[in-house]
């Protein structure tokens, strides 16, 4: 099919199982994967020609899976309401919850005694829960809510470790119609200050304490730390308990859910809000390139449709799968991939709370044999660190079961790409590299299992979604080209703002090629029309899959007294994927030592949590500086890698 673009969207003929290039899925997966037996229902042969339909008729497409995957208490009349661009909405006039989706039609149906939940503690204790068990978990936590005041529209900040209350807090926060904000517990007083403050919140849930490698996470005091400075703000601390160690209660602030949910009443049934389908459902705060705290905003309808949906036909999900997102709840992957979509899809799936590395290097695919797993979904970086420990420590258990890999994050570069495949996958589980955002909700550009994979590359866009690259001028890239990521149009799951600020929202996202999503990615596609993300354009640093703003990491530097000025850039890292590295000018009075740059790089570490902690710190006598003052670092990056200064791509930056 001719395409206006620089570089095919579609491919001749390379299906034929034998391109050199090509890793190919086992013919048995493809025949029996869900997305072939949807094709085979609209009456194609492959996903190429399903994927030309759905992008001709993308809103028919996607109202076949709004009716498909979820149920609607009230249905939308409307499938895309585009007529304020980029302010779109989906599904308008339709009612819904995702906790009706995910968790009351399942525990009052067929898949009551289920096991929705397998949670294994750090230490190797297991709980299950089945779907019925979850009911009964989310209206108690969601009562207690109700109890402290919670309703429709309140924002709830929650700080937890990967505890199973994680979960249940969510859905109980949305089952009331409130919005969570999630922050993740390797965060620091400032970042959870300041998204407490953005968003407004009055109700904060945390718990006593995390496990984490063997150690305690000290989320209670990180907690007061944040909440002392928004007192005003802040009525009350929910205190789940995890570690049972000692902490400060505040009293009159602080209470016990424990104690809360032993009160009378609690056990009651509690109704499932039915909202809008453009009710606001969570937020999500994201590095961006400036320092204020960006709090992505998504909706109970799109996001749920897409959710379910990418799941459903990338990872495949059956009913004996047994499922296991590695990430933590509190990032996107987490939402979409861990508390949302295999709940709704009626899936069972495991959750590990602690390190990979925790008590050997073994941990993981311990846990992958003990419950059978079918389904790993990992990062780039999780594993390289598994792979530096060499081949032998997976062969000592039977990963058989394993039927499908998925990777997140950022670029997975080939040799771990081969290694995950090899030894992990053994050969067997073709993996999905999923490239999406926490603006985008769900996966966006992503092979499935019928997808012959290249290394590297995510593939194509999922059905529904269609991509580009183009130029700084908004033409076309040609082939093997590097452009600017976009996407070209609306898709269910989109942020549809940031919270507080529409222009902000204009801004970031469509106002550099006008008419586009720009994903802040630069990227590339090859002749069969595989996109092979490069990394990001702006300010952004990926480190270890986590997002950085280089904005966050200066300011958390200049709030030391010793620094003047400050710049951080990213450059490559062989475990990290990027590492951050940062110039300081120092104020007079303050002399460069080994001594300082340590202690900076443990400010760092305080300020913003231990992901941020800056690898290297040179003292500077000045910086590279545009007229206008803005400091150019690339021109640092160019300088970092040897490049000469003017070679960079005219992308960066
Ligand atoms: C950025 C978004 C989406 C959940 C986790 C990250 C990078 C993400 C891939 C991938 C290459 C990837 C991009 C993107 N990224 N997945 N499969 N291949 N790059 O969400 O923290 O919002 O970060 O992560 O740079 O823009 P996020």
């Amino acid at each position: 099919m001719a395409d206006r673009t620089g570089a095919p969207n579609t491919v001749e003929h390379f299906d034929d199982g034998t391109h050199p290039e090509f890793y190919y899925p086992p013919q048995e997966l493809v025949e029996h994967s869900n997305v072939m037996a949807y094709a085979r229902e609209k009456g194609y042969s492959t996903f190429e020609e399903l994927y030309q339909w759905s992008i001709q008729h993308p809103q028919d497409f996607w109202s076949d899976m709004a009716t498909r995957f979820v149920d609607w208490y009230a249905p939308y009349q409307q499938v895309l309401d585009d007529s304020n661009p980029p302010f779109f909405k989906w599904f308008t006039g339709g009612k819904i919850n995702v906790v009706h989706n995910a968790i009351d039609r399942h525990a009052n149906g067929p898949n009551r005694d289920k096991v929705a939940l397998i949670w294994e503690s750090e230490q190797g204790e297991a709980k299950r829960y089945t779907y019925a068990d979850l009911e009964v978990e989310v209206n108690r936590f969601a009562n207690v809510l109700k109890s402290q005041g919670v309703k429709k529209g309140d924002r709830v900040t929650v700080y937890l470790s990967r505890v199973p209350e994680l979960v249940i807090a969510m859905l109980a926060i949305v089952k009331l119609g409130a919005m969570h904000s999630v922050v993740y517990g390797g965060f620091s007083i400032d970042a959870l200050h300041s998204r407490i403050v953005d968003g407004q919140s009055r109700v904060v849930i945390t718990g006593d304490g995390g496990w984490m490698n063997n150690k305690i996470v000290e989320l209670k005091n990180i907690t007061d730390g944040a909440v002392d400075r928004a007192a005003d703000l802040v009525e009350r601390v929910i205190v789940v308990r995890r570690t049972g160690h000692d902490i400060a209660m505040h009293a009159g602030r602080d209470l016990w859910y424990h104690e809360l949910a032993a009160r009378p009443g609690m056990d009651a049934p509690c109704a499932t809000e039915q909202m809008d389908a453009e009710d606001p459902m969570f937020l999500l705060y994201t590095s961006g390139s400036t320092g204020a705290p960006k709090g992505l905003l998504h909706t109970c309808g799109g996001y749920q449709v897409q959710v379910a949906t990418t799941l459903h036909f990338t990872f495949d999900i059956k009913p004996d799968d047994v499922y296991w997102c590695t990430a933590d709840p509190g990032w996107i992957t987490g939402h979409s991939y861990i508390v949302y979509g295999p709940l709704m899809l009626g899936a069972t799936q495991v959750i590990y709370e602690g390190a990979p590395s925790y008590p050997d290097p073994g941990r993981w695919w311990s846990v992958a044999e003990k419950y059978g797993v079918t389904i790993i979904y990992t990062a780039p970086t999780a594993v390289r660190a598994l792979m530096r420990f060499g081949d032998a420590i997976p062969a000592k258990y039977d990963l058989s079961k394993l039927r499908l890999l998925g990777s997140v994050g950022e670029p997975i570069n080939p040799e771990a790409w081969r290694w995950y495949y090899r030894v992990i996958g053994q050969e067997r589980c073709p993996i999905m590299d999923t490239w999406w955002q926490t603006e985008t909700g769900a996966f966006m550009i992503t092979p499935n299992p019928t997808t012959p994979l290249k290394p590297g590359s995510g593939t194509k866009p999922f059905l529904g979604i269609e991509c580009d690259v183009l130029t700084e001028e908004g033409k076309p890239a040609g082939q093997d080209d590097d452009g600017l990521l976009v996407v070209k149009k609306p898709w269910p799951s989109m942020l549809r703002t940031i919270y507080g600020d529409p222009e902000r929202y204009k801004e970031t996202y469509w106002s550099r090629l006008p008419g586009f999503y720009t994903a802040g990615d630069a990227a590339r596609r090859d002749e069969h029309g595989y996109y092979w993300v490069i990394g990001r354009i702006d300010d952004v640093i990926k480190v270890s899959g986590y997002r950085l703003g280089t904005a966050e990491v200066e300011s958390a530097l200049v709030s030391h007294p010793a620094v003047a000025e400050a710049a951080a850039i990213g450059l490559p890292h062989e475990l990290k994927g990027n590492a951050i590295h940062t110039f300081v000018i120092l104020r007079q009075g303050f002399e460069p030592s080994d001594d300082l740059e340590n202690e900076l790089r443990k400010h760092v570490g305080k300020e913003m949590g231990p992901i941020a902690r800056p690898e290297s710190i040179s003292f500077v006598p000045g910086l590279p500086k545009t007229r206008s003052g803005k400091i150019m670092r690339r021109v640092l990056k160019a300088r970092a890698l040897g490049l000469p200064e003017g070679d960079l791509s005219t992308l960066e930056g």
